[in-house]
């Protein structure tokens, strides 16, 4: 019988966080400030939402294992390397030279808990990390470890999330006139959309019939980034401090490009359920995978509180 969208989100995170708490001590020994303070950041409690991505788009429906093992011991490290770099996204993004968060993840940010130059070069560890974990997958083709390079570093770099990520603070600092709506879509594809797809699009690097799925999954990965910058924005309105984890009411106090500052809050939900429609639509065009997980996924996304 095939499990539920809670029941699948329930097991790949536990799958992870197996793997997190068994593989993470030796990664970051031995204990200095910087190990403790990238450590002090990835243990605060996120979704897990990419890892989770990577997982699902590897394995069979129902397939999702209790155990880690060798035959899931790649799939596990290309989702850690994912939330090594999104966990670094979010050191920086809270610096004071970019959002200047105090909180994060329920817990006082990098730079508060530590200082900002500890901040700075916790991040800068957690982003090489990534890549050098996945020089440790398994390389099953002689393509593949250049592949899974070349998908992490489509989403997190010049062109994906770093690119993203300085349009949003240029914008926040000189906010153009014209083209404001391309302008905004084109922010969150890239600061919060790319990284996203890259990991749906890493766990299905590791499968052999990957180049089949490719093309569909990455449509579906991309609105589902767009879902979940658009959510992301709504929640800074309309979501408390202790749901959250960070404070909200940041995005307008600063005058940032967002949905809701762009078209009002009517108008960005009934954008938000648009894309979440164009979202479960793809998901049923997706060949030989849990479709539970993938047509769940955009109400999930679309109806957190954090
Ligand atoms: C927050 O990401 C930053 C965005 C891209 C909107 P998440 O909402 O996934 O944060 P965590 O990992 O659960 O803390
Ligand atoms: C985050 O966008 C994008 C990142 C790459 C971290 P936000 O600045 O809106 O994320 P939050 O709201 O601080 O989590
Ligand atoms: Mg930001
Ligand atoms: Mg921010
Ligand atoms: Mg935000």
């Amino acid at each position: 019988m095939s499990k539920s969208f809670p029941e699948i989100l329930q097991n790949s995170k536990q799958l992870f966080d197996t793997f997190f708490d068994s593989y993470t001590p030796k990664l970051f020994s031995p204990k200095t400030r910087i190990t403790e303070a990238c450590l002090y950041s990835l243990q605060a409690g996120g979704k897990r939402v990419r890892p989770i991505f990577v997982i699902n788009s590897f394995f069979e429906p129902n397939k999702i294992p209790q155990k880690i093992d060798l035959s899931n011991h790649s799939v596990l490290i290309a989702s850690l390397a994912v939330e090594c770099i999104h966990t670094y996204s979010l050191i920086h993004d809270d610096l004071p030279a970019m959002d200047d968060d105090d909180t994060r993840r329920g817990k006082p940010t990098c730079h508060k808990q530590f200082d900002e130059a500890t901040a700075i070069l916790a991040g800068d560890t957690l982003n090489s990390l990534s890549f050098y974990l996945l020089s440790l997958v398994e390389p099953t083709d002689g393509h593949l470890i250049r592949d899974l390079i070349h998908i992490l570093h489509r989403g997190a770099g010049i062109t994906g999330m770093i690119l993203g990520q300085m349009e949003d603070i240029e914008e926040e600092k000189n906010p153009r006139i014209a083209n404001r709506e391309s302008k905004l879509h084109s922010i969150h594809e890239k600061k919060t959309g790319a990284l996203i797809e890259s990991s749906f699009l890493l766990g299905n690097r590791l499968r052999p019939d990957w180049s089949e799925r490719e093309a569909v999954l990455s449509r579906y990965a991309k609105e589902i980034g767009l879902l979940f910058q658009i959510t992301d924005d709504i929640l800074d309105v309309e979501g408390n401090l202790e749901e959250l984890g960070k404070t909200p009411g940041k995005d307008a106090k600063v005058g940032k490009l967002t949905y809701p500052s762009l078209y009002g809050m009517e108008k960005s939900k009934s954008l938000r359920a648009e894309s979440l429609n164009k979202a479960i639509t793809i998901a049923k065009e997706l060949p030989s995978l849990d479709h539970e997980f993938f047509i769940g996924l955009p109400k999930y996304i679309a109806e957190r509180k954090n």
